[in-house]
């Protein structure tokens, strides 16, 4: 068993470290405040490569394996978590699903801008009505001979209004149930495609989620990706890879966390000592390296996983529901760690706090997690 990274995923980590500190850290905080969307740092993260980086380079990405967007995703999320599942959505959501299913035109028309950053796309499942249940879609994709005229509703999209692509999720033949879904492909100008208002978020905040609505949208059958009927198997093997970065996401709020408590807590006295000499703040930090070690291990499991073509859903899933945890963990320990400063917007981690929960929730909850990994370890 080989623990070490390769020259190649190395250079990926040092790149977005870099990038993360010196072209995210400084507006963090008023993007945050203003749920400002990141459109610079976005259009950066594009031309540095990396909003395509498991996309080959003949459709304009940059080739890369799992390990190292799970490096990446940890080095943005420990500045940025907004930027991070822009990232994310467009990686292994949208760029990820539409290489591996999508038909030679549809990459040619849509992935190569995606991949490249020119463009970003969205990933639409969700519903008022259908959360973890992803199953009962209420939107239809009635199917029209050359066309699907798709009604419904939406919720929760990241990249709900900065998407110019979405790939909406919908049911063609009830009476088939799952395997009656289909996924379309849908531009954001054609005609009775609707946005609705920002939804105003705990954490996050400089990502952009709506709910969107689609009121007799025609969508021309080469729309479609994979054949009639595919749309929920799509989700399902897109979601099993999105969840890897969601959880190099937590990855990296709780990474972010620990080394913004260790430098605080050599700095700040208290009792005549700085308080890292007090055991209680050593074993705190202790603690919180320990989980983040064996989150990091869980998500490089899985990223390695699924770069050796092995079955990952599991491996996926358990990183996840982990690392979210310790995401959520840290972040609540850095701000004890803090005292008082922790509680204010200027030391950082309190936003860390308020974008860890999301991690806990989206991309499948924690609960769907187990359901997801029990299953596994029943079959
Ligand atoms: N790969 C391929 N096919 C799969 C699959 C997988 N990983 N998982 C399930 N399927 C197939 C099943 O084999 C079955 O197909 P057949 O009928 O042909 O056998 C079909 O899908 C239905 O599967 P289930 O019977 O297992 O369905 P279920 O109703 O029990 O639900 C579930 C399973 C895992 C709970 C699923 O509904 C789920 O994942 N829910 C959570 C939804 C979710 O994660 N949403 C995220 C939205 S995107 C997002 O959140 C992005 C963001 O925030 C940034
Ligand atoms: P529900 O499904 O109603 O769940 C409520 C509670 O019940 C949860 O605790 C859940 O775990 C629990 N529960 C439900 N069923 C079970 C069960 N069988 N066993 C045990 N417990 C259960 N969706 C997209 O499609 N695309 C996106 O880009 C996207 N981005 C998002 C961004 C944000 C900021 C947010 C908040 C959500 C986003 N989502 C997106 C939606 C997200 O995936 C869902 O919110 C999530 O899957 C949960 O669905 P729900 O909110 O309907 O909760």
């Amino acid at each position: 068993m080989d623990f070490q990274l390769t020259e190649e995923q190395l250079a990926v980590q040092a790149a977005a470290r870099d990038f993360a500190q010196n072209e995210l850290w400084a507006g963090v905080i008023e993007r945050d405040e203003h749920q400002k969307f990141p459109a610079e740092q976005i259009k950066k993260m594009g031309e540095l490569g990396f909003m395509g980086m498991m996309v080959s380079p003949e459709y304009g990405g940059s080739g890369l394996d799992t390990v190292s967007y799970v490096l990446a995703m940890e080095e943005i999320s420990k500045v940025d978590a907004s930027c991070s599942v822009i990232m994310s959505v467009n990686n292994s959501l949208v760029c990820w699903g539409l290489e591996k299913f999508g038909t030679e035109e549809q990459k040619q028309k849509y992935l190569t801008k995606l991949a490249s950053g020119e463009i970003i796309g969205a990933f639409c499942l969700s519903e008022p009505e259908a959360g973890s249940d992803a199953t009962m879609q209420r939107t239809t994709a009635e199917d029209k001979g050359d066309y699907y005229l798709l009604n419904g509703t939406k919720n929760w999209i990241t990249n709900g209004s900065s998407a110019s692509v979405y790939l909406v999720i919908a049911q063609t033949n009830p009476e088939l149930k799952s395997r009656g879904i289909n996924v379309l492909i849908v531009d954001k100008d054609t005609p009775g495609f609707t946005i609705g208002p920002k939804e105003n978020k705990l954490g996050i905040r400089g990502s952009d989620t709506h709910s969107l609505m689609f009121n007799d949208v025609k969508v021309p059958k080469e729309n479609r990706i994979g054949p009639d009927g595919f749309g929920f198997k799509f989700a399902m093997q897109v979601l099993a890879g999105g969840r890897i970065g969601i959880a190099a996401q937590a990855l990296g709020i709780a990474s972010g966390a620990l080394e913004l408590s260790l430098k605080y807590a050599q700095q700040r006295k208290a009792f005549g000592v700085e308080i890292a000499k007090h055991q209680a703040i050593q074993f705190k930090l202790a603690d919180m390296a320990t989980e983040i070690d064996a989150a990091r291990l869980l998500c490089l499991k899985a990223a390695s996983d699924k770069d050796q073509q092995l079955d990952y859903s599991k491996s996926g899933a358990m990183a996840k529901l982990f690392s979210s945890k310790v995401a959520m963990d840290s972040a609540v320990e850095a701000v004890q760690i803090h005292g008082g400063y922790g509680f204010v917007k200027e030391y950082h981690v309190e936003r860390l706090m308020r974008d860890a929960k999301i991690t806990q929730i989206y991309e499948g909850t924690s609960e769907i997690q187990k359901i997801v990994i029990s299953r596994e370890l029943l079959k």
